[in-house]
């Protein structure tokens, strides 16, 4: 039909002419409202950003000040502190991992670890916990010189970044650790995460921006779905203290699998420790949850991690982001079920079936992989001599490096299940391997009667086992708490930075 046809209608019904006249008139009238909301919307994000209450300036590591600007954010960041959710197997609670499995005692021996370790809590007591464990030591308390370098505060705080930029990164990275214990004091926080002008998420390490550039990768380039992954790669992922200077990397060079990192650190000649019982140079996983979690079904279909741990909350019509990260189990209804219409029970038992079949594998491991050690320690006493043992220390190296990296991401056994699980099952054929080789060296030096394990059942029988004086251990770290801690926080508040 033309023009022509049309006009050529309406001369005749002109009632065709009043019908077209309603249609356009409703529709201007939608078109109105829609324009409308839009304007509400736009209000109302403008109302969140420019409605600051404070003018937010530089690197500002208080949260608390963030939070008159934000406060639906920073409300919900403050449950960080709650300890009142257990899943099957993870949580928000403290638990003391060692008193749970003792092999692990054994599997660090002559590493800080073996004193103390205890399951993650939320990110409100980054600080409290790298100031109470054991594996920092007591430095300042009877002249004992710190143990751990200011590297280790890395991933605790948003004073980080602002120290980093007062001192430099590589003077802030050789500090001693508590050369920074009255600066850094500001638990894991908004401007870890967030550009306090335009409240766009930023990385504010420089290992992931380094190991970006390194693999010729621009992390500037990255989209908002991968920044709401890479915020949390900041210290979510394996990484190492190089050299001298304790500086921070991320062994990504050769690409982030198990089998890719471990050549990385054998190129570089790195060793953690040497293992106090089997002598073997030693590797310690960090918790390389990003890597694990882009190999798994979520990560591979371009999910991120804020997609199940900082789930959408609705106020008012204002939609925010939930910023108490925690375990996606607590509220099944606004993660998971945001995209499965499964019910809650299935989802959960979902998780939890990967998770127990993972865990059969792991208590398989830990007492296997703790026997090679102490059957490596037998064969040193009973004159192995270094040509003999050197297979031997390489299959320990890697079988606990296997177990390592998957247990210690805790989240593993949901977000790559199958990659998790052939880990955790090289680890196991490592193990055994390493006992059947110890076994003829053994042998060979006249021990032919099967071998007997000493009594590691519990963690102070561990522990006395590997020549810890746990005794003495608490009694300064009592007296570090005691004495040198109330020193830091005085004089963090005298300064304002809290
Ligand atoms: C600046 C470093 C840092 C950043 C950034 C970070 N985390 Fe953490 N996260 C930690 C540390 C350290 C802990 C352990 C805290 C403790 O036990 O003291 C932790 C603990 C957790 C836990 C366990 C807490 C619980 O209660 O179960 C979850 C879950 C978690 N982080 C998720 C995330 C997610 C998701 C992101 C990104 C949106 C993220 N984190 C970003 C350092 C960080
Ligand atoms: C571990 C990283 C991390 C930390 C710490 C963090 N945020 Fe966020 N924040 C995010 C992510 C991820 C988003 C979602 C961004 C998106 O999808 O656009 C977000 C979103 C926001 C938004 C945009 C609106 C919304 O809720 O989606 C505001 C405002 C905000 N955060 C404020 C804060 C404040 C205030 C703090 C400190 C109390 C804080 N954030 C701490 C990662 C973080
Ligand atoms: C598809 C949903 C989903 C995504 C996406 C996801 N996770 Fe998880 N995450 C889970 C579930 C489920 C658990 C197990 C919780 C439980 O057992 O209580 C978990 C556990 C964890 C834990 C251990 C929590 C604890 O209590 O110890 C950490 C840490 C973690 N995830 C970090 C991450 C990081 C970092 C990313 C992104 C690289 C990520 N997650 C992406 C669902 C997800
Ligand atoms: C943002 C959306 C989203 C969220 C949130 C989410 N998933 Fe998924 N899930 C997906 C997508 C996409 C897939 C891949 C679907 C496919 O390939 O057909 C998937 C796959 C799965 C599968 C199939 C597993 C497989 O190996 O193929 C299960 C089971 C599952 N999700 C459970 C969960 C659980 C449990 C949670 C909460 C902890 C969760 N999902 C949260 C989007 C999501």
């Amino acid at each position: 039909m033309r023009l022509n046809d049309i006009t050529e209608a309406i001369k005749e019904k002109p009632i065709i002419g009043w019908t077209i006249f309603a249609v356009v008139m409703v529709g201007v009238f939608l078109l109105g409202l829609l324009a409308a909301t839009i304007t509400e919307r736009r209000a109302e994000i403008a109302s969140i950003y420019n409605n600051k209450k404070v003018d937010i300036q530089g690197l500002e590591p208080r949260n608390r000040i963030w939070g008159d600007n934000y406060p639906r954010e920073y409300e919900t960041w403050l449950k960080t502190a709650n300890m009142d959710f257990k899943s099957k197997h993870l949580g928000n609670t403290f638990d003391d991992v060692l008193a749970e499995r003792p092999d692990m005692v054994v599997l660090w021996a002559g590493y800080a670890f073996s004193r103390d370790y205890s399951a993650p809590r939320g990110h409100m007591y980054t600080i409290e916990d790298m100031r109470n464990t054991l594996r920092t030591g007591s430095p300042g308390v009877d002249g004992q010189k710190d143990l751990q370098p200011g590297t280790c505060w890395t991933c605790k705080s948003p004073d980080v970044p602002r120290m980093m930029q007062e001192i430099g990164v590589s003077e802030y990275y050789k500090s001693p650790w508590s050369a920074l214990g009255d600066q850094i004091v500001n638990p894991i926080g908004c401007a870890d995460c967030h550009d306090p002008q335009t409240m766009n998420l930023t990385i504010t390490r420089p290992a992931l921006v380094e190991a970006f550039d390194r693999q010729g990768k621009d992390i500037s380039k990255a989209t908002l779905q991968e920044m709401r992954s890479l915020v949390c790669a900041q210290c979510h992922v394996e990484y190492y203290f190089k050299g001298e200077g304790k500086y921070l990397t991320f062994p990504w060079d050769d690409g982030s699998t198990l089998e890719d990192m471990e050549v990385y650190y054998e190129n570089v000649g790195f060793t953690d420790w040497t293992h106090a019982l089997s002598k073997a140079p030693m590797l310690k996983a960090q918790h390389p949850d990003y890597e694990l979690f882009k190999m798994g079904t979520h990560g591979q279909r371009g999910l991120s991690c804020a997609d199940c741990h900082m789930p959408y909350m609705a106020e008012g019509g204002i939609k925010y982001s939930d910023h108490q990260l925690m375990s996606p189990l607590k509220d099944v209804s606004r993660t998971c079920q945001t995209c499965h219409r499964d019910s809650e029970e299935a989802l959960k038992n979902y998780v939890y079936e990967h998770q127990d079949k993972i865990l059969e594998l792991r208590d398989r491991v830990e007492p296997e992989l703790a026997k090679a050690h102490i059957m490596a320690k037998a064969a040193w006493d009973n004159g192995a001599t270094e040509e003999e043992m050197a297979d031997v220390l390489k299959m320990l190296r890697s079988a606990q490096w296997a177990w390592d990296f998957s247990v210690a991401s805790h989240g593993s056994s949901f977000h790559a299940p199958v990659e998790t699980q052939r880990v955790m099952a090289k680890s196991l054929d490592k193990s055994m391997q390493a006992q059947l080789a110890l076994q003829r060296i053994l042998f060979n030096h006249g021990q032919t009667e099967e071998f007997v394990m000493p009594d590691i059942s519990t963690k102070a029988k561990a522990q006395a086992y590997i020549g810890l004086d746990m005794e003495k251990l608490n009694k300064d770290k009592e007296q570090f708490r005691e004495v040198v801690i109330p020193q830091w926080i005085q004089s963090a508040q005298a300064n304002n930075r809290l």
